[in-house]
């Protein structure tokens, strides 16, 4: 039968909803348990077997650990572990047991039991383990709201939503007041130049705030965008230099956090990163609703939220810049559709999720590999400049020829270069660079290893890797397996090595999008 019993007043009071099941089938253990862990602030209840603890799991949602002896008549802890996973999958198990059975613990860890305490045991050793256990379940909890985030700010699944900057800016101030039960805050952006700041969104502020621009050096806002780091007090009066810059604050307590521009998680520095300000916006809370100060997991929940915010404004400002272009490349395209050779098709389709998938996996934020992905198709877009008996000759050209067909590249650079906006100088960059080689062999520059832009040497593996395994007028498709000797025997020759070998690791997506777009004729 379960043995319920009301827990009393705890020293530290952990969250009320989340309750531990204890189950053993020795009465001296579940007490001296009970005890234990109703002095450590948790509400506990108590079974003495499996079908009990079963039924007491089916019905209360509020299990969050179960503390489980393995050794038990009937049904094992083994099994129970199994059994509870079944109704519940995100509840955490511990297993006690007896040093003679510490195969059998180890095997209740392989079932999913987070952890086990071995028995005769010290109570230290039981609290530490219980902690564990509920501060990896907190950790896991945090990781889910981190995804429902993420889900929210997913810019591919949602563009409408994020696409207007203001919009995105009061959706992040809200669910940030919301998030740490504050009643007044602030968004505040950096402008481009990096010296100012502009009030972009505010609640509980004076309406006339709203717009107004501030110099980075007086404010608070300003210290934590210039030192790209977090502020959280706790007491304004315990820090005067903080107190100093502090100028309608009439609150102790606030937090302040910067939107920091992601950076590369690779080798490569990004082309974007060095022209513009680190520091994207600041967010600004302070005043919670029950007057209580701001905590650790308040600044912790913020910077989630301020990381997920900046990428979302690096995307908001992505399609901004394609706005702004997109008159200019559908009137370069739809050149390049009426005068272009008859292989475009596909083409450039697939160079373009191919250019994309190797920038996003040699570490370019997400962005970036987006803008890659955007420009890449515009590589041959100088070929208009090249005469149709050339282009389109259906046979080995002579050195002459081909002298002319190498021109596509400085003719597309050309056509792209004056074009504002991050695409199209992208796009410039790779039309430019495509035909470069590792080994300095290319052209039209005859650059060596870096001094080809990365835009040029991913786009550049990516065009000859589609192209080998097309039909041309010139030649025939190559076989999958062909085209893999060739990339290992270039790989430091023709192709940068570093992005052969993304290239392997990833041959999987790669063939994917291959067997996406059929070939061209
Ligand atoms: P493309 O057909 O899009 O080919 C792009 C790149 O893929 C080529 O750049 C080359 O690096 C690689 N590639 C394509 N086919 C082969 C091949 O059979 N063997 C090897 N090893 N690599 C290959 P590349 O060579 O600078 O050529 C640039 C463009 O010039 C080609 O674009 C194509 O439009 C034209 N072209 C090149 N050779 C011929 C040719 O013999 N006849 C004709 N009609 N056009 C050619
Ligand atoms: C800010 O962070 O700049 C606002 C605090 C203030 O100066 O009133
Ligand atoms: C150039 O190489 O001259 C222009 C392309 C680039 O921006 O790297
Ligand atoms: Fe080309
Ligand atoms: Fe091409």
């Amino acid at each position: 039968m379960p043995v319920l019993r009301k827990p009393k007043n705890g020293k530290r009071m952990e969250n009320k909803l989340d309750r531990i099941l204890v189950v053993d089938d020795e009465v001296v253990i579940r007490e001296l348990l009970y005890d234990v862990l109703v002095d450590e602030g948790f509400a506990v209840d108590l079974a003495s077997d499996g079908r009990a603890a079963l039924e007491m799991i089916s019905e209360e949602p509020r299990y969050v650990l179960l503390f489980t002896d393995i050794m038990m008549p009937e049904m094992d802890g083994i099994e129970l572990i199994h059994e509870a996973r079944r109704i519940r999958p995100d509840l955490v198990s511990i297993v006690m047991t007896g040093y003679a059975t510490i195969e059998t613990a180890r095997a209740a860890v392989k079932e999913g039991a987070y952890d086990y305490v071995l028995k005769p045991f010290n109570l230290s050793e039981i609290k530490l383990a219980i902690h564990n256990a509920m501060d990896r379940r907190r950790l896991a909890m945090e990781n889910m709201r981190l995804q429902e985030l993420t889900e929210l700010f997913h810019i591919s699944e949602n563009i409408a939503s994020v696409r207007d900057e203001r919009e995105l800016f009061n959706f992040v101030l809200n669910a940030a007041l919301e998030r740490v039960s504050a009643v007044r805050g602030s968004l505040m952006i950096v402008t481009e130049d990096g010296q100012q700041l502009r009030v972009a969104s505010s609640r509980g502020l004076p309406n006339h705030l709203m717009g107004s621009v501030v110099n980075i050096r007086d404010t608070i806002s300003g210290l934590v965008a210039r030192d790209v780091r977090p502020l959280l007090v706790q007491d304004i009066r315990d820090d005067p230099t903080v107190q100093q810059r502090s100028q309608h604050l009439k609150e102790i307590s606030f937090i302040s956090v910067p939107l920091e521009r992601k950076g590369t998680a690779g080798p490569y520095t990004s082309a974007i990163e060095s022209t513009y300000p680190r520091v994207l916006a600041v967010l600004n809370v302070t005043e919670k609703a029950d007057g209580s100060n701001f905590t650790e997991s308040d600044l912790k929940v913020l910077s989630i939220i301020a990381n997920h915010s900046a990428a979302a404004l690096e995307n908001v400002r992505l399609f901004r810049d394609l706005e702004d272009t997109q008159r200019e490349i559908v009137y370069t395209l739809g050149e390049i559709v009426e005068t272009r050779s008859k292989e475009t098709g596909h083409h450039v389709k697939r160079v373009a999720e191919y250019s994309r998938l190797l920038a996003e996996k040699i570490g370019l934020p997400g962005y970036e590999a987006e803008i890659i992905r955007l420009a890449s198709p515009l590589h041959d877009v100088g070929k208009v400049g090249v005469p149709d008996a050339i282009l389109n000759k259906p046979g080995k050209l002579d050195p002459a020829e081909f002298d002319v067909i190498k021109g596509h590249t400085t003719v597309g650079f050309d056509m792209l270069r004056g074009a504002r906006g991050r695409m199209l100088q992208a796009a410039a960059t790779l039309a430019h660079q495509h035909h470069e080689r590792w080994d300095g062999k290319g052209y039209p520059q005859g650059l060596v290893g870096e001094e080809t832009h990365l835009y040029g040497r991913i786009t550049g593996i990516a065009d000859v890797f589609d192209a080998l395994g097309q039909k041309r007028l010139y030649k025939e498709a190559w076989p999958v397996q062909k085209i893999l000797d060739y990339f290992c025997d270039e790989r430091g020759k023709q192709f940068d090595p570093a992005l052969v070998d993304i290239f392997f690791a990833n041959l999987d997506s790669i063939l994917t999008i291959k067997a996406e777009f059929p070939a061209d004729y």
